[in-house]
């Protein structure tokens, strides 16, 4: 695992975004794993940017996301569905078709999650899996609890992650109790990880997915699991970090580093 500690958000944003253009410039058709929350919002931002000037072109590039509530159809302005659309999809040149969301109003639940693994797998699987954190330290929607083998399901999403989320629905009572999420195990099969965590408020779930046992009860911890796998942090995120010397470090000395 690296962690690559920034000196802002606006920093980590750039710094991420440069690494998911690296991936699309090497393999054009690339294969991404998309995220929702604030979080990434200022990756996506500068996503766009780069494809308006024109150094970015996603006309062949196939996405899935991570997760989606749990009885909000894909018009509402709550759902996943939307906040891509609004954040990134109609700023980009994605073809509709490479868009895969989880179905948040499927009427079948167990034969949708199905497909959506085997559309991974046909698809050549994920390229570049873009993550945030919970607080109680998830992955997507694994909460606590959640099997660091599991595929992508439902979930029952725990108090703390309806708290979290309270902040974006009008009344706490419309904060959607279900999600569908791609499994530990699903994210785990990406080629490459990259996760993202800004703010105080990470900086405890950071600590124990980078420092902390590999633990379900953690489910960002199985990063370290992970033969590619990189942490970018702003400073607040990373204030919880024992080994935070060592990471600099190993940073600063990698640009000298003899080729792989
Ligand atoms: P956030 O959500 O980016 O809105 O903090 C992260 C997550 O719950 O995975």
């Amino acid at each position: 695992m690296e962690v690559l500690v920034s000196q802002s958000y606006e920093e980590m944003s750039l710094t991420a975004a440069g690494m998911i253009a690296d991936v699309l410039n090497a393999k054009p058709n690339a294969v991404l794993g998309m995220a929702t929350g604030s979080t990434p919002l200022g990756v996506y931002k500068e996503l766009v940017r780069l494809h308006r000037e024109g150094r970015l072109d996603f006309a062949q590039v196939t996405t899935f996301n991570l997760d989606e509530y749990v009885g909000l159809p894909s018009t509402n302005s709550q759902s996943y569905h939307h906040f891509m659309r609004e954040n990134f999809f109609r700023h980009v040149n994605i073809a509709p078709g490479n868009v895969y969301i989880p179905s948040g109003t499927t009427s079948n639940y167990k034969s949708f999650c199905d497909w959506y693994e085997q559309r991974i797998k046909e698809c050549g699987g994920i390229d570049l899996q873009i993550l945030g954190i919970g607080s109680d330290g998830h992955i997507a929607f694994n909460e606590p609890g959640s099997s660091l083998s599991s595929r992508t399901r439902l979930k029952t999403l725990a108090k703390c992650t309806i708290e979290d989320n309270a902040r974006f629905f009008d009344r706490p009572e419309d904060v959607p109790i279900y999600a569908i999420t791609m499994g530990v195990g699903t994210i785990l099969e990406a080629r490459s990880l990259l996760l993202l965590a800004t703010g105080e408020n990470k900086a405890s779930a950071v600590a124990q997915m980078v420092e902390g046992p590999v633990t379900a009860m953690i489910t960002a911890s199985a990063l370290q699991l992970h033969p590619s796998a990189t942490v970018l942090l702003d400073e607040s995120a990373a204030s919880g970090l024992k080994m935070r010397d060592y990471y600099d470090w190993v940073m600063k000395k990698k640009p000298g580093a003899p080729p792989m």
